[in-house]
Formats: C-alpha cells, sequence, structure tokens
C-alpha cells in the first residue's frame, strides 16, 4: 500500500482526493499497488467530510511519518509550500504538485533535491491543468529543434475573453463567474495580470531549454487593458484576442513574453476558447503539435495529478525526468522580437501614421485611428509610437501585436 499525504484541501485537493477514492480500483490495476490517503493538511477542520479523519494541521505530522511515501502539495503560493517541498524530498518522499509558482520559482532546486534522495518531483498539473503537456514534451517532442513554445495557458482569462467578447458580457461578471466555478487563483491579479501564465511559459521554456528563468524578468502583460473597440477590430480583421505565453527560440537568443496577441483564422489557437488552454510546439521536423484540453478546474487537476501518482507508483523514476537550472540571463531582451502590431491612436491622423510607420493597414475604429503595421522590432515599434505621441500630440489607445 502507497500512503500519501495532500496539503491543501481546497479545490485542487478536494478534487485529487475525490479521484484517488473513486479511481482505486483503475489505480491498482495500473500500478499492482493500492493507494491510502492517509493524510490532508489544511488550516481548517472539515467535521461534515468523508476525509474528516485525515485532517491534520502540523506538517511535521506527515515529514517524520515513514509510512508516507508521497506527498501531493497543492496549497498554491511559494510559502510553505517551498519549505514543506524540500523537507519532504530531502526526507525521502516523491512529492507532485499542481503549484507553478513554486515550480518556476524554485523547480531547479526541487529537482536537484529529488535526484539526491532518489526520489521523484513531478508537476504535470502545473501548466494547462487536465492536458498532459509536461510528459509529452520531455519525452515525446525533445528529439525536435524546437523553434516556439506557444499556448493560452490561463482559463480564466480565456473564460473571460470569451464571454466578454462572444457574448457580450462584462469583465467583472465574468471575472465572478470565473472565480465561482474555481477557475481563478486565490488572487484573480495573478490571472487577469499575466502572471500566472508567465509562471507557465516559464515552465515551458526551462523544459525546451534547460533553463529557467526568473518570472520578473518575463515581459508580462495581462488583458486588463483591452477595449470593446480593439475586439471589434480583430473581427474585421477576422482575428481574434488571446492572451498567450510565447517562448520564441532563434539562434542563441530566447524571447519569452506573455501578452494578448491578435490570432488569425489559420492559427491552431484560434478556436480556443472557454476555460480551455491550449500548448503549440513549433519545430523541426515535427512541424506543429498542438495539446490541447480544459486548462482548470478540480477535475481536470486532480486528474493530471493522479496521472503523476500513478507513474511514480508503476515505474518509481524509470521516465523521462526534466532537467533545468536557474539562469538569470536567459531570456533575450524583447526589444529585438520582430512582429506586426495592431495599434490604436487618439489625436492621430492617417497621414500622419503614414509619415511615421510607412505602409499600413487601417481599419475601421469609431473612436480611434487603427491600423495594423508590417512586422518590425519590438524597439522600432516603441520609437515610433513614441514619435507619434511627442511630435504629434496623439494619445495611444492600444497596442496589441499580431502572430
Ligand atoms: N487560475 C488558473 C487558470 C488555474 O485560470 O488557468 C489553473 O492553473
Amino acid at each position: 500500500m502507497v500512503n500519501v499525504a495532500i496539503l491543501g484541501f481546497g479545490v485542487v485537493g478536494g478534487g485529487t482526493a475525490r479521484l484517488i477514492t473513486d479511481n482505486r480500483e483503475e489505480i491498482e490495476r495500473l500500478t499492482g499497488d493500492t493507494v491510502n490517503i492517509k493524510y490532508i493538511l489544511d488550516l481548517r477542520d472539515f467535521p461534515d467530510s468523508p476525509f474528516a479523519d485525515r485532517i491534520v494541521h502540523d506538517f511535521n505530522i506527515i515529514l517524520e511519518d515513514p509510512e508516507v511515501d508521497t506527498v501531493i502539495e497543492v496549497m498554491g503560493g511559494s510559502h510553505p509550500a517551498y519549505e514543506f517541498t524540500v523537507a519532504a524530498l530531502k526526507k525521502g518522499k516523491n512529492v507532485i504538485t499542481s503549484n507553478k509558482e513554486v515550480v518556476a520559482n524554485f523547480g531547479d532546486e526541487f529537482l536537484a533535491a529529488a535526484a539526491a534522495s532518489g526520489v521523484s518531483y513531478r508537476f504535470e498539473a502545473a501548466v494547462g491543468g487536465g492536458i498532459p503537456v509536461i510528459s509529452p514534451i520531455i519525452s515525446s517532442v525533445r528529439h525536435n529543434k524546437i523553434t516556439e513554445v506557444r499556448g493560452i495557458l490561463n482559463g480564466t482569462t480565456n473564460y473571460i475573453l470569451t464571454k466578454m467578447f462572444s457574448l457580450g458580457e462584462s469583465f467583472e461578471d465574468s471575472l465572478c463567474d470565473a472565480q465561482e466555478r474555481g477557475y481563478a487563483e486565490r488572487n484573480p491579479d495573478a490571472d487577469i495580470l499575466g502572471t500566472d501564465a508567465a509562471r507557465k511559459i516559464d515552465i515551458l521554456t526551462a523544459l525546451v531549454t534547460g533553463k529557467l528563468v526568473p518570472t520578473d524578468k518575463i515581459h508580462t502583460e495581462g488583458i486588463t487593458n483591452i477595449r470593446k473597440a480593439d475586439v471589434l477590430a480583430a473581427e474585421k480583421l477576422g482575428m481574434k484576442i488571446k492572451l498567450l505565453g510565447r517562448c520564441i527560440i532563434e539562434g542563441e537568443k530566447v524571447f519569452v513574453i506573455v501578452a494578448p496577441f491578435m490570432l488569425p483564422s489559420d492559427s491552431a489557437l484560434f478556436g480556443v476558447s472557454g476555460v480551455y488552454n491550449a500548448v503549440e510546439v513549433i519545430g523541426e521536423p515535427i512541424g506543429s503539435v498542438m495539446f490541447y484540453g480544459p486548462g482548470a478546474g478540480a477535475g481536470p487537476t486532480a486528474s493530471a495529478v493522479v496521472a503523476d501518482l500513478t507513474e511514480i507508483i508503476a515505474s518509481g523514476r524509470n521516465y523521462a525526468v526534466p532537467t533545468f537550472t536557474k539562469d538569470e540571463g536567459a531570456a533575450s531582451d524583447i526589444s529585438e522580437l520582430v512582429c506586426a502590431s495592431y495599434i490604436a491612436f487618439d489625436g492621430a491622423c492617417e497621414a500622419c501614421v503614414k509619415s511615421v510607420f510607412g505602409e499600413v493597414t487601417f481599419v475601421e475604429s469609431e473612436d480611434s485611428v487603427a491600423f495594423v503595421t508590417a512586422p518590425m522590432s519590438e524597439k522600432a515599434a516603441c520609437e515610433k509610437i513614441a514619435r507619434l505621441i511627442s511630435e504629434r500630440g496623439a494619445t495611444l489607445k492600444s497596442r496589441i501585436r499580431l502572430v
């Protein structure tokens, strides 16, 4: 019998406990062993829960119990998740997590600690919720020369954008709805400001480059500045606006960015709506592959956690293990990143736009002069925007890059 302890009895912890219980026979069939949830750590008591008798409030009970083989950390946040994870790995316990914050901040350290103790550290649920994406990237796709990994990595913002722009609902109502469904982070700023997506693209970047970038070195923009007029403009262009995390590898340069992008209808990510996430991996010789599925919520996330658990029980460490090290300078300055942009200005005439940006495609707009530029470097785009503001007194309303 494999004894596990779950740290955190929130949305994901509850889903994981239920799935382990419901799938008892299937887990035994797959692994040849039974799983017992011995402890659930939480600050609260849950007297009405079927797991009430497993609740403990002191992590040391779990740490010091030699029968506990695997710790499932689904608390979220960096601390005390970091301390609990290090302690468990050093004690020779496997650790599984859905906590992208702690993986993005300390994943390199945890993998090294796990290797030193001969145990596993797995985090399939940390990116893309229920989508199997970590394992395929480190096993099936690793023999390609990867040129880009890009994805819709945050279910909450994709849900909000879908509801706002397809159904015309307000930002606030859509956010509340996402929170009620258990999609959003405890502090939804991490979703709407792009931080959660930055942590996830950080992890994916580490898998394909071997280098973990400090998340605050990733250029990150959220969805809070997207205006209804921008969505209408995107529709006129036959495009959609999606919050993307992108890791673009060009020779020695690795550009990592999280921002809203306009996607053309032939993009693999164009039709990814609602809480769904998708990760597209582009490389040679494979071309483009996409991993698609529900990116948040109790059931999908628990599914990925339980997949990690069964893999550990069935295979031990006999599977592809990711390796990466922290590298402060691994992300290149995005000033050299080249892309076209949709730009909207108040107080600029079409002639002055052309005099600064050269040939552009104008988009009909009620409240501004809106246009799409030719592809140009980030540095050039920023310089031209600044020129139009300083020389013509124009006000920038929007700028959204195109894929
Ligand atoms: N808040 C996250 C999201 C949860 O909406 O995608 C899953 O990581």
